[in-house]
């Protein structure tokens, strides 16, 4: 029987995590469960950073981005002794099942913890970068691709004004989704991501055209595990003898007030990792597959890649001709 279930932010913050424990904490207090909150992290169990969440904890941050917890990455958990400190901590405390609020990393380590106790765990994805599987969405990356459209529109303006060529970096680590959804509603010229080789010489012809017919901007969008956006640049520049601005958006992606999309999803995600483990499920990823949800067992979503949408790409590349 379940009486306290800790919940705990992991690996990179996103946008939507405090919506997140802000519905965990309510839809548990509403269903008689004591919910105890661990910060920083995974680190924070092992350190004993636990505390008492009550109704009022968790007023007023809705729209705040971050996370009330904080959040650390933690290479060590990687480590068995480290997780077997980790499930002594929660025997310790009396928590009898986990909620874990992260991305790629923290699903990992949750899973590795699970395989060794018996406490039941779930997992609410939230992450900028939307490349876990099994959910359509995770938390915080709306929020990210419209805090990189708002900046993008803005280059834009100056990049017409002046007539001008730009390459602006987005983030998602090794994979292309924050750039392919920015890149599309941004009507960049030309979209490079990790997922999809590119040709520097098929681009520069692109912008060399488009500019020929009179367009006054050119913006690619590159995610940064593309390539090295300095040397991209300088081979742009230097094949169209154009000069090409950089500009690297990074952190301001993370942070920020969640979306009204990014606060719906972490508030339906929050509320049913409740539910799952009040009805006896463990182990799994809460996700979302068009408006249902659904959950997904660990192994499951570690083995399945998520793919990006060749379709859009392509539609990207034809709008923006
Ligand atoms: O995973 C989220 C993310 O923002 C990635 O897009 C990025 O590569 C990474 O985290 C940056 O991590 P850190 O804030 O630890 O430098």
């Amino acid at each position: 029987m379940i009486k306290t279930i800790g919940v705990v932010t992991s690996g990179g913050d996103a946008p939507g995590m405090n919506t997140a424990i802000r519905a965990v904490v309510r839809s548990g207090i509403y269903h008689g469960i004591r919910i105890l909150g661990i910060k920083k992290g995974f680190a924070g169990l092992i350190e004993n950073d636990i505390i008492e969440m009550e109704l009022k904890s968790v007023g007023g941050i809705i729209n705040r981005g971050g996370t009330i917890l904080h959040t650390v990455r933690c290479p060590q958990f990687k480590e068995r002794n480290v997780r077997a400190q980790a499930i002594e901590k929660l025997k310790c405390w009396g928590i009898d099942a986990l909620i874990v609020i992260g991305g790629d990393g923290s699903l990992r380590g949750t899973k590795a913890l699970s395989d060794e106790c018996d406490i039941p765990c779930v997992v609410i994805p939230a992450s900028i970068d939307n490349d876990l599987s099994c959910t359509d969405f995770s938390i915080g990356f709306d929020t990210a691709v419209n805090t990189a459209v708002e900046a993008i529109d803005k280059i834009r303006d100056t990049a017409q004004s002046h007539e001008r060529v730009f390459i602006v970096e987005v983030m998602g680590r090794s994979n292309g989704f924050i750039a392919l959804e920015v890149g599309l509603v941004c009507g960049a010229e030309q979209i490079i991501i990790p997922e999809i080789k590119f040709d520097i010489n098929k681009i520069c012809k692109k912008i060399i055209a488009g500019k020929n017919r009179g367009k006054s901007s050119s913006i690619v969008v590159i995610a940064e595990g593309a390539g090295h956006t300095p040397d991209i640049a300088k081979t742009l520049s230097q094949k169209m003898g154009l000069d090409v601005r950089i500009s690297i958006l990074g952190h301001i992606q993370r942070g920020g007030s969640p979306t009204a999309a990014t606060r719906q999803l972490a508030s339906l995600f929050g509320d049913y990792a409740i539910r799952l483990l009040l009805s006896g499920k463990k182990n799994k990823m809460v996700g979302i597959s068009g408006e249902k949800l659904i959950n997904t067992d660990f192994s499951e979503v570690i083995k399945k890649a998520k793919k990006i949408d060749l379709a859009k790409y392509k539609l990207a590349d034809v709008l923006s001709i």
